[in-house]
């Protein structure tokens, strides 16, 4: 890491840890949900890779009131404790593995559906670019299929699609890590099949060294 890569780094760590948040992944989404406001007050929220809680803790306290209502829940691969601060009885955690999600479980906590799907998750790093690259776009794909019932091609013999609407309210929205690199274009252009409005997003908070992306996708077009 380079010194100054390294001084914004710490900063954000810094902050993060001042403010209560669980991790320094807070400034991202806050940075997000500043430009593009994709948590509503009172929203259904899923946060898919959760772990440890950083995005829980910014997606709650975006709920509002508590007496607005509202859900955010939480799936990863790795056990979680909500956290304490910022986190309320709206907050709940399912622990799993996304890719292994149906809608049906998904629809025991949100049985109207989301208003915004999130996706920061990341697949173990193996330090190979390539297979980086085709992982996290596995995962976006996987976040894509969730929130609108994508049929992915490249997945659709090992794991048939079991829905073909998704979780993911009309004119809901979606935000995914992506990491850089083939294969990217085709799943932005994927995106904008079902969305009004797609944007990039690179938060300060991320590494410079880091291939990641946001992709922010807005208002789900209606189906068919
Ligand atoms: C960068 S961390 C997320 C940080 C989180 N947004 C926060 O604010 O604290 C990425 C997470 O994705 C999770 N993850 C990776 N693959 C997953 C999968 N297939 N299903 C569920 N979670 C997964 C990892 O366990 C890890 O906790």
């Amino acid at each position: 890491m380079s010194w100054s890569n390294k001084v914004l780094h710490d900063k954000f760590f810094k902050q993060a840890k001042k403010a209560g948040y669980v991790s320094r992944a807070a400034f991202k989404l806050k940075e997000i949900q500043d430009k593009h406001k994709i948590i509503s007050p009172g929203g259904f929220v899923l946060d898919l890779g959760c772990a440890p809680g950083a995005w829980l803790q910014v997606a709650c306290q975006e709920l509002g009131p508590r007496k607005r209502g509202g859900l955010v829940l939480g799936v990863d691969i790795q056990d979680v404790k909500i956290p304490q601060k910022f986190c309320d009885d709206r907050v709940r955690v399912l622990q799993g593995d996304a890719r292994d999600l149906t809608p049906q479980m998904l629809r025991e906590h949100g049985p109207q559906g989301f208003d915004a799907v999130l996706s920061d998750m990341l697949p173990p790093t193996t330090g190979h670019a390539e297979i980086d690259v085709e992982r996290s776009a596995e995962l976006a794909s996987v976040a894509l299929h969730i929130a609108v019932g994508y049929l992915f091609d490249k997945f659709e013999e090992e794991r048939p699609p079991t829905d073909e609407s998704g979780v993911l309210k009309a004119k809901g929205s979606l935000v995914m890590k992506i990491f850089e690199g083939s294969g990217t274009g085709e799943i932005v252009a994927d995106a904008r099949k079902y969305f009004e409005k797609i944007s990039r997003v690179r938060p300060q908070a991320t590494r410079k060294t880091s291939r990641e992306f946001y992709l922010v996708c807005k208002s789900r077009k209606p189906a068919g």
